[in-house]
């Protein structure tokens, strides 16, 4: 095997609660990840020559040492000492600084690709040790499983076996957000009392719309909307087409409507297309 052709998917956070600030700087919180068809390609090809070379057209993706997927390369081959080299080509599809976790994605993606490729035999807990130094939204990417709840970091991860499979349309304004500026801005004494993360949990395993939609949650979001106030616009305009339930994703700008169908789905998408660029139907992965 010298080649490998691997789907690089997005996530969703419906539940982002922050905790506290952490001696580190980080903040200790509780998320519920959704995996969703939104995906970037990934292929990577095996080389002799030793190097790591990364090829994406996408011209806010870099392609040295800055790019999470050449970090996660250049770890496994120093620590490993693995001789082999790859050349790794990304077909961007999800927004880039937008809350959907494309980076870590593609990061985990690799790590998992080049375990089989540079046949490492790492375990699953080898990798997520790896995912951790990497970003805290990787170890997510690293499971199997469209639901899982993070803790710590948000980078602990317990997969949750849930059916069912939700539609929504998603609404990423042009414009990059840095998590880190949004968590430096986050007064934590201005954030809601919340449910416990687990009542979420509960109905999404009943598929009870109104309810999940009722429990959707992100601290982050009066810090988003502080710095970008237009964004409140796209939520507002989500709420008063029907969508059943609005919130962002991770640090924004991504902002997600939950609806009952495809059909609504795509009705939505038509209409935000109109003073939307970047609108997209997703689904649970
Ligand atoms: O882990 P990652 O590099 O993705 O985090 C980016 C930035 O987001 C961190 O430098 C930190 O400022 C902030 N962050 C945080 N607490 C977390 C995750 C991220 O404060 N749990």
């Amino acid at each position: 095997m010298n080649k490998l052709r691997l789907k690089s998917p997005a996530k969703l956070n419906l539940f982002l609660k922050v905790n506290k600030k952490r001696p580190d700087g980080y903040h200790d919180l509780t998320t519920l990840f959704e995996r969703i068809d939104l995906c970037d390609d990934i292929t990577l090809t095996l080389n002799k020559n030793g190097t790591i070379g990364i090829s994406c057209s996408h011209p806010d993706v870099p392609s040295d040492s800055r790019n999470l997927v050449y970090k996660t390369a250049k770890i496994l081959k120093d620590s490993l000492a693995v001789k082999s080299g790859v050349n790794i080509k990304i077909i961007k599809r999800v927004p880039v600084a937008a809350g959907l976790g494309g980076g870590s994605s593609n990061a985990a993606t690799v790590l998992l690709g080049l375990n089989r490729l540079w046949r490492l035999k790492l375990s699953l807990k080898k990798m997520v040790e790896i995912a951790q130094k990497i970003g805290s939204d990787v170890p997510f990417f690293l499971y199997d499983a469209s639901w899982a709840i993070g803790t710590e970091r948000g980078d602990r991860i317990k997969k949750l076996s849930l059916p069912v499979k939700l539609w929504h349309v998603l609404v990423v304004a042009e414009l990059k957000v840095y998590t880190s500026e949004i968590f430096g801005a986050l007064n934590l004494k201005l954030t809601k009392p919340s449910t416990d993360v687990n009542i979420l949990r509960c109905a999404l395993k009943k598929n009870d719309l109104p309810r999940i939609s009722h429990l959707l949650l992100n601290d982050l979001e009066t810090a988003i909307v502080q710095s970008h106030p237009n964004l409140l616009k796209i939520k507002e305009e989500l709420e008063n087409l029907g969508a059943v339930g609005v919130s962002f994703s991770g640090s924004g700008p991504a902002v997600f409507g939950l609806v009952e169908s495809r059909q609504k789905a795509e009705n939505f998408k038509k209409i935000l297309k109109k003073r939307y660029s970047r609108v997209f139907v997703v689904r649970t992965y």
